[in-house]
Parts: structure tokens; C-alpha cells; sequence
């Protein structure tokens, strides 16, 4: 959703907004703008479209500021993306200029009433009401007074930046429900939505908390609550480097991310399995959390998407091998549903950004109920995590692409864990057996790497099949889900095609129907309990001419007289087979979408992390 970029430093401002601004530019957006602070007063650009037009149009009419500015780039919720509606906004005098990522939920009953106070509105925006609403508050007050009371107007969500020409040496922020960090450099400071923003100037960040303010000059930060009671924090050191948040060569952020996946479960095991002794080590607060867990406990997943997906492979993982009741929701539904929750349930709320409002509201919703909440995230200090009782970090490193694929591997590899903990905790499986289980999950990054050797075989599918409109996925058991995965994948970065996934076993109750000659449909069938019955599936869609693209273990031979397109994964126990599957699966999705001249990492309409409802 929307990116924020604020700074406060030296020249030059507008290059160093446009750099940290384009460095957000995968969370999607339709519209771009900029203010700076200079001898004019405030000055503002706005473009629709991509940053690059915004650049185009400073080059040819330059925009010049001294040490402080702030830019945006605008993913529409009200009015739509035109120039007058993008941000900046200003107050009516133009002497204060602000940006936002939210929702304002209450925008037209104060409009109406700035409305009667004389304010001017220029846009369709929830937005331009804050503008208004500080300059209002601004006449009795200082500004950093001012505007505080006027957040303590709004009801919805916000991550806002702020300027003014009265104050040209201070930038001041604050966060309620969307995300906003500080990034503190050398003599300089910035505001941003997310920490690759500011990457490349600066590796210490303080992570703001909901409804908390933050005023930044060169010489000093000051956080304080909505009252204005001073906070004190330190900054933290962002474990990564500007490196894993860039392209590196690779054409596209989501084939980077697809070809790190070997090192990003690594990194998700690595301090936490150790095969050879049968062990899993969870930090202390997971482990006191896991230790709290009754005989009758029952989980709750929560998740949205991909995320959505990895909770429901969890789910046959769990309920086979720890024998915990799982249901899995999607957070959108949950949080408008009457749970059944109490103090044996456990909501794991999965989620990549950890800033999802829809998994965010579950959180509240499950811990207002008396439910324990755990995330599983790969966001450090985002909302999700600090609001759990206890947080599993992926640790897969910054994913940009839209689409989700190293995120989504790293969480099946955290369930993994878990399951195999709950499994051992729980005496469910004996030492012998889970030295076994934990050495193939051990060699899981290995397999992954080889797994990854299908890229030749799949562009010469891709090329195949690049044409067609429809796709089906089909899979069973743990490989359901690897079939939604599959078909949302190819749907989010090619919206020319259309793509379902289903449970191979309800093809007959209605989605057969639609199988005409041609219809490429991706066939999950690995080395599995219910092989067999994925193979009469394979048969009832060859019968009706549907061409079958089948994902199989290697060594598989009886296989090949079905399959029009073959692909193979190594062989491994079936509970694992969904992360080696969702490799092949990446990979059509993005070579496909590639032969159709789709915009890979931000496809249209869609942004990185939904923070809005
Ligand atoms: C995945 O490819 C999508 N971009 C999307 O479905 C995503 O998984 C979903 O929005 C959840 O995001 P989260 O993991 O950050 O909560």
C-alpha cells in the first residue's frame, strides 16, 4: 500500500526523497508526489502513474529544497488516481503539506465541519481533512500541539508525515494501524513506511509504536504519546544490507526471491534445528509460550493469501503429527465470524509483513477473547509480532515482489518446526523417527537448490502454454494447498489469465465442467497417501481432452503416460512435498507471466502489504 518517505537533512532533498521513495515502489501504487520546504515556501509535484513520471517532471522543471521534504506514492481507497487526489495535501493557505498511508474512517463528518469553518477542498481524499484539521488546530496551537490534537480526531487508521513553512527545520510523524519507521542517519533523519526506504543511507532504526508521535530534526529525535508524554527508545540495527533489498542483477525481484529460497530456509533453521541431537530450539518466549500449551489445546490459524496457504498445509501437518485440533480462517472472515475462542485455543496469526489489517484484527479480536496469540512473521517489529504473546521470525530476509515466495517457504519450514516440537513435546513420535523427519528438514535447502534445476524444463512449458486464458490446479491432502498457492501465484502477476485451484476431489461436484480440449490444468502429484486417486483425476480431465501439466516426485516413470508436460521434484515424505512443489509452481507463474510482458514485481492493482480493510 501507499510508501512514505520523509527527510530532514541536507541537500540534496528531492533526489535523496526520489531514491528513498523508489526503494518502496513494491508496495504498489497508481500515483506519485513530493513537497519540499524552501525559500518559496512549501512546493508540491504530483504524477499519476509511475515514479519514474514524477522524476521525468522535476528533470524538466526542477524542484528544489533545503533540508526537509516529504514524498508518496498513492495506492487509491478514496477518489480516484488523478493528480488532484495523489499526496502530498495541503492545508488551504499552502503553508503546510502532508502525506498518508490509512484510512481516515470518520473523513466526512469532519469535512463537514472544516467544511463550515471556511476550509477550502481541492481533493476527493480522506486525506486532505488531516491537512485541514492541523491547520485548524494551528491557529490556537504550536504545530507539534497541533498536531496531536488533531490526531486525536481521527478514527481509522495512519501513518502520516508532516511539513509546515512555519517550522522548516523539524518533520514530524505518526503511526496508528499502518506502518512507519525512523531512520536515523549522520546529520540527518527520515520517516519512512518500511525499512528498505532508507537502506542505503542508514541501518539504525527505531520502529514506532501505535499512536505514537515523533518529531525529527538534524540534531535529535522526540517520541511521545498522543498527550505529548516524552517516549524513550533506543534505535535498533537492521540485520541486513541494501544488497538483499536490491535486484542484483536478476530482471525481476520475484526470480531473485524464487532463486534465494535455499538460503532463506537455511536462515529460517539455522539457529533453531539441530538434526544430529534430535532438537528444535525455539527462543526463550516461544519456548515458555509452547510450555503453557494444555492437553486441550486447539489452534486457531489466521492469514491472509499466500500466508493463508502455508496456514493450511499447517493444518494437515498438525493435526497428523501433533494431534492438535487446527482450524485454519482467513483473517478477512475470522474477524467478522463469533469464534468459539477461550484460554486452550492458540491463534497463530501468519503473516510476511506483519502489518496485514485483516490478520491484525484477528490478533485483537483473539486476544480480547482470552486466546494466546502467536506470529509467525517475517518482519521484524512489525504491529503482528509486538501484539502476539509470542513471535516466530521467518528470518527469510526482505521479499519485494508483490508476490510471495520466499516468505511463503519460510513459513511452511517455521510449521515444520513447530509440528515437530508440539510432535516430540507431546510424545506422539519416537526419537528414531524424529531424527529422521528432522534430517529431512535439514536437507530441505538442499533439496530446494535441486528443486530449483526445473527452470529450463519450465520456461519450455511456459512457452507452451504462455497463450492460454484458463488454468486449473488440482491437488490433494498437503498439496491442496499447494494448488490454491500455484493458481493465486500465476493470477497475481498475470491478470490476462484466469486460474483456479481445487481439491482434485471436487473436480466432479463442478469445476470439471468447464474442461475443454486444451485447458492446461496443473496436476500436484507427488509421492503422496492419495497418489492413486490424484492419478483417476489425472484420467477424468485427460478423458475430457484437458492437457495435464504434472508436477511428480523424480523416478516416477508410470507417470509419464499421462502427462503432456512433465515436471519432477525430488522425492521426499509427503508432509514435506509442499515446499519443494511451490517451487516449480513460482517458477511457471513468473515465466509465463514473463512471456505475456506482465509488470512482474507490482502487478496492477495490488500492493505488497494490505493495510487497509
Ligand atoms: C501473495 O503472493 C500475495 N501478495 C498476498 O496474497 C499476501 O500473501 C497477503 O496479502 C498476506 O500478506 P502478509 O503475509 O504480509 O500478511
Amino acid at each position: 500500500m501507499c510508501g512514505i518517505v520523509g527527510y530532514v537533512g541536507k541537500p540534496p532533498v528531492v533526489q535523496t526523497l526520489l531514491d528513498c521513495l523508489g526503494r518502496l515502489e513494491y508496495r504498489g501504487y497508481d500515483s506519485a508526489g513530493i513537497a519540499v520546504v524552501n525559500d518559496k515556501g512549501i512546493e508540491i509535484r504530483k504524477r499519476v502513474g509511475k515514479i519514474k513520471e514524477l522524476v521525468a517532471s522535476i528533470k524538466q522543471k526542477p524542484l528544489d529544497g533545503e533540508r526537509l521534504g516529504i514524498s508518496h506514492s498513492r495506492w487509491a481507497t478514496h477518489g480516484e488516481p488523478t493528480e488532484v487526489n495523489a499526496h502530498p495535501h495541503l492545508d488551504c493557505r499552502g503553508e503546510l503539506a502532508l502525506v498518508h498511508n490509512g484510512i481516515v474512517e470518520n473523513y466526512a463528518e469532519l469535512k463537514a465541519r472544516l467544511l463550515g469553518q471556511g476550509h477550502r477542498f481541492r481533493s476527493q481524499t480522506d486525506t486532505e481533512v488531516i491537512a485541514h484539521l492541523v491547520e485548524e488546530h494551528a491557529k490556537r496551537l504550536p504545530l507539534a500541539e497541533a498536531f496531536r490534537s488533531a490526531l486525536k480526531e481521527l478514527r481509522g487508521s495512519y501513518a502520516l508525515c508532516l511539513i509546515a513553512k512555519r517550522d522548516p527545520t523539524h518533520l514530524y510523524g505518526a503511526r496508528a494501524g499502518s506502518p512507519l519507521i525512523v531512520g536515523l542517519g549522520k546529520g540527518e533523519a527520515f520517516l519512512a513506511s518500511d525499512v528498505p526506504a532508507v537502506l542505503a543511507r542508514t541501518r539504525r532504526v527505531i520502529y514506532l509504536n501505535e499512536q505514537e508521535v515523533v518529531e525529527l530534526s538534524t540534531s535529535g529525535v522526540k517520541l511521545t504519546t498522543l498527550n505529548g508524554a516524552p517516549i524513550t527508545r533506543k534505535p535498533s540495527t537492521v540485520s541486513w544490507d541494501l544488497s538483499a533489498a536490491q535486484k542484483e542483477g536478476y530482471d525481476h525481484f520475484m526470480l531473485k526471491e524464487i532463486v534465494e529460497q535455499p538460503s532463506a530456509v537455511e536462515q529460517t533453521l539455522c539457529t533453531r534445528l539441530d538434526a544430529a541431537k534430535g532438537q528444535i530450539a525455539f527462543d526463550r518466549r516461544t519456548r515458555t509460550f509452547l510450555s503453557r500449551l494444555t492437553s486441550q489445546e486447539k489452534f486457531v490459524i489466521i492469514a491472509c493469501g499466500t500466508a493463508y496457504h502455508a496456514g493450511l498445509v499447517g493444518e494437515y501437518m498438525l493435526e497428523e503429527l501433533a494431534h492438535v485440533p487446527v482450524d485454519v480462517d482467513l483473517a478477512s472472515e475470522f474477524r467478522y465470524r463469533a469464534p468459539m475462542l477461550d484460554r486452550d485455543t492458540t491463534v497463530i496469526a501468519i503473516t510476511q509483513s506483519g502489518e496485514t489489517a485483516d490478520t491484525l484484527a484477528g490478533v485483537r479480536l483473539a486476544k480480547e477473547q482470552g486466546a494466546k496469540v502467536l506470529a509467525i512473521c517475517n518482519v521484524m517489529g512489525s504491529s503482528i509480532p509486538r501484539e502476539a504473546d509470542a513471535v516466530i521470525y521467518t528470518h527469510a530476509g526482505p521479499e519485494i515482489a508483490v508476490a510471495s515466495t520466499k516468505a511463503y517457504t519460510s513459513q511452511l519450514t517455521v510449521l515444520y518446526l513447530l509440528t515437530l516440537s508440539l510432535a516430540k513435546r507431546r510424545g506422539l513420535v519416537t526419537s528414531a523417527r524424529l531424527r529422521e523427519l528432522l534430517t529431512t528438514l535439514g536437507r530441505l535447502p538442499k533439496l530446494i537448490e535441486r528443486a530449483l534445476e526445473v527452470e529450463p524444463a519450465i520456461k519450455r512449458i511456459a512457452r507452451r502454454y504462455a497463450r492460454a486464458r484458463d488454468f486449473y490446479y488440482l491437488g490433494r491432502r498437503y498439496n491442496f494447498p499447494s494448488a490454491l498457492e500455484g493458481a493465486l501465484k500465476l493470477k497475481e502477476i498475470c491478470p490476462r489469465i484466469h486460474a483456479e485451484g481445487y481439491a482434485a476431489g471436487e473436480m466432479k461436484h463442478g469445476p470439471i465442467s468447464l474442461i475443454r480440449k486444451g485447458w492446461p490444468v496443473v496436476f500436484l502429484a507427488t509421492d503422496s497417501a492419495v497418489y492413486e486417486k490424484v492419478v483417476s483425476n489425472i484420467e477424468e480431465v485427460r478423458a475430457r481432452k484437458g492437457e495435464c501439466l504434472i508436477i511428480a516426485s523424480e523416478g516416477d516413470r508410470a507417470i509419464r503416460r499421462h502427462a503432456d508436460a512433465l515436471i519432477t521434484v525430488p522425492k521426499t515424505e509427503e508432509l514435506f512435498s509442499p515446499i519443494l512443489a511451490a517451487i516449480p509452481l513460482q517458477l511457471l507463474a513468473y515465466h509465463i507471466a514473463r512471456l505475456n510482458g506482465c509488470d512482474i514485481d507490482q502487478p496492477p492493482n495490488l500492493a505488497k502489504s494490505v493495510t487497509v480493510e
